[in-house]
């Protein structure tokens, strides 16, 4: 690009020399490494977190946006405001062009898309609300720490997953107001989890921290947030009422900390946030918190589509698949208000890309995962010449879910084996494609066994003929570091190995089928679907499916 510029435009010596000079300024400013990093990465360098595994981090980020497709131009670090203000014809095609603002629209299957710009601001909107500038000395960042009003989002029981997506769904609420939100404490609560959750965080351990102040949250300074971490309450005031979130109120209240409790989990919608109108709207704006309530729920101005065949009636009763619940009870600016499809199109859209975001396993979590894919690839490459490029995902939960299982509490047994093969052949059928390897993630080492059975050529049994004759030799997987091959958290191998499974799949199947009854499968199904849909041809079902009922 530099060179093309350079030949073309130069017309004398001088100007010569003088876009070599500044080639080279260019060259060197570029090289330097933080220079290279905040372009680079643009936004996606998280900028506060830079403990000693800082250096990883950054290497996982970059190599993250590579395999993401992601290709931020020098260009695009800049804000580029692309105020068209005028609405546009629904085209995909169009929305997507890098020179489009940020656009939200319902496909032709009624699958919410978001193109490239709503992304990147989007995510950078995240960092900066969960950030502070990095470039100041740790004790100035813990000063601000001990300044700043922050959100307390109370970490919640149940199962690890059922955490995370409380946590997601509450974080929504912080966002009407700037200040950083941070996740409790709350020990996992099956009889034996005090060996591996010895410091009682639940969730908290297993992920990079969220935000800058929770990085430094052991630091001695910041013993009084971490008492409120911990459940201390002094300072503190609980957010009951919807209108305890806007700004206006939250600056009224001299309190150090917000409090966001279980009680409001599914009650307090965020579709109003000031941040909606300052990335969809026709004229957009600087994001201000101080938007009055007219302003805030003033959507007649913005770039939200829906293909055009897409009846009213459809889109009236459209529900998004990562909130399955529904709709908020409570919204802005009251009870009257009735939520809209745009509404809820841009609250999925959010819960989107909090997955999205907050997913960043601890970094021993991401090396295991490297070196579990280091060993399947020099497995299939000694094997058979195959690498990782083929891989089918199977997630079957059992155990404890039997409650939850749609199928369980309909037929009062599990879904057969193979039930859960027959959506990966649908789905090869369609694709037009094999898959000679299949990744499995289960917690019923009997699951297990009757896979590797199944797929065993010189197997001599005969139940469940389907997946015998479909996965006969085929390769399957697991994880090698975990002793039974599944898991059971706390039982058999706790939550690492849990996590490092799902982390494999994440990042090399190219299709999982597994069930949305659980909680995990709702996540890989949300998670997968944040990080491909910006490819055209992905849709909601494309990455994870659920298993059929029937053969
Ligand atoms: C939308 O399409 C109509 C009819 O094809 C055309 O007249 C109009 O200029 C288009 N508007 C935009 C913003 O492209
Ligand atoms: C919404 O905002 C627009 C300007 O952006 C204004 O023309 C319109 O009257 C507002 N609608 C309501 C109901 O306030
Ligand atoms: C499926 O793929 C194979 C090659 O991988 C090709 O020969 C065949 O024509 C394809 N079938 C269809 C229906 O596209
Ligand atoms: C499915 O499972 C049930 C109960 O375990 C069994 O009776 C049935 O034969 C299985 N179906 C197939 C096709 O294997
Ligand atoms: C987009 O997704 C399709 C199918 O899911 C895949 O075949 C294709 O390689 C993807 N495109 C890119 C650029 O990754």
């Amino acid at each position: 690009m530099y060179r093309m510029n350079f030949i073309l435009t130069r017309k004398t010596r001088i100007n010569n020399i003088i876009y070599l000079l500044l080639f080279i300024v260019l060259i060197f400013v570029w090289s330097r490494p933080t220079f290279l990093r905040s372009l680079y990465n643009g936004y996606f360098y998280l900028p506060s977190i830079q403990s000693d595994q800082s250096h990883l981090l950054e290497k996982t980020l970059s190599i993250e946006l590579r395999n993401n497709e992601y290709r931020y131009s020098k260009k695009t670090v800049s804000q580029i405001p692309n105020v068209i203000s005028t609405k546009l014809n629904y085209s995909e095609a169009n929305f997507r062009l890098s020179s489009s603002p940020p656009i939200l629209w319902l496909d032709m299957y009624g699958d919410p898309h978001w193109n490239e710009a709503a992304e990147r601001e989007m995510y950078t909107y995240l960092l900066e609300k969960q950030t502070i500038d990095d470039s100041r000395s740790n004790d100035k960042i813990i000063d601000e720490c001990l300044e700043r009003p922050l959100f307390i989002i109370n970490q919640q029981g149940w199962g690890f997953f059922s955490r995370v997506h409380r946590f997601l769904e509450q974080f929504g609420q912080t966002l009407y107001s700037p200040w950083m939100a941070l996740l409790s404490n709350y020990r996992f609560s099956v009889s034996n989890a005090g060996r591996d959750d010895f410091l009682n965080e639940g969730i908290v351990r297993y992920f990079d921290p969220i935000s800058t102040c929770s990085k430094f949250i052991r630091h001695s300074r910041l013993e009084p947030i971490r008492k409120r971490l911990r459940g201390a309450n002094q300072n503190s005031m609980s957010v009951s009422k919807i209108d305890d979130l806007l700004y206006e109120n939250q600056r009224k209240m001299n309190v150090k900390f917000r409090l966001l409790d279980k009680s409001t989990v599914w009650a307090f919608g965020y579709e109003h946030i000031p941040h909606r109108r300052a990335l969809f709207d026709y004229n957009r704006g600087p994001l201000d918190y101080s938007y009055s309530f007219a302003y805030l729920i003033n959507h007649t101005y913005e770039h939200m589509y829906h293909e055009p065949s897409l009846s009213s009636v459809y889109l009236n009763t459209w529900k998004s698949r990562n909130r399955p619940w529904g709709k908020s009870a409570i919204n802005l600016p009251g009870k009257s208000y009735q939520v809209t499809w745009q509404d809820r199109l841009f609250s999925s859209f959010l819960y989107y890309m909090f997955a999205r975001f907050f997913h960043q396993p601890a970094p021993r979590i991401r090396q295991l995962t490297h070196l579990l894919v280091d060993h399947w690839s020099t497995y299939l490459n000694d094997k058979n010449g195959q690498s990782l490029d083929a891989l089918g995902g199977l997630f079957i939960r059992r155990g404890d879910k039997a409650r939850e299982d749609s199928f369980w509490r309909k037929h009062k047994r599990w879904r057969n084996i193979s039930m859960y093969v027959k959506g990966i052949v649908d789905e090869e059928q369609r694709r037009n494609q094999t898959f000679s390897s299949i990744f499995v993630m289960t917690d019923d080492v009997s699951v297990m066994k009757s896979l590797q059975d199944y797929a065993n050529p010189r197997s001599k049994g005969i139940d469940e003929p389907y997946a015998r004759q479909y996965l006969h030799g085929r390769q399957i997987m697991y994880n090698v570091f975990a002793p039974q091959a599944c898991f059971d958290p706390f039982i058999r191998i706790g939550f690492e190995q849990f996590l490092v499974s799902l982390e494999f799949l994440v990042q090399y199947a190219k299709l999982i089928v597994g069930h949305s009854d659980s909680n995990v499968g709702r996540y890989l199904e949300e998670l997968m679907y944040a990080r491909h849909q910006l490819n055209v041809s992905v849709r909601t079902h494309s990455l994870v499916r659920d298993a059929p009922n029937s053969l």
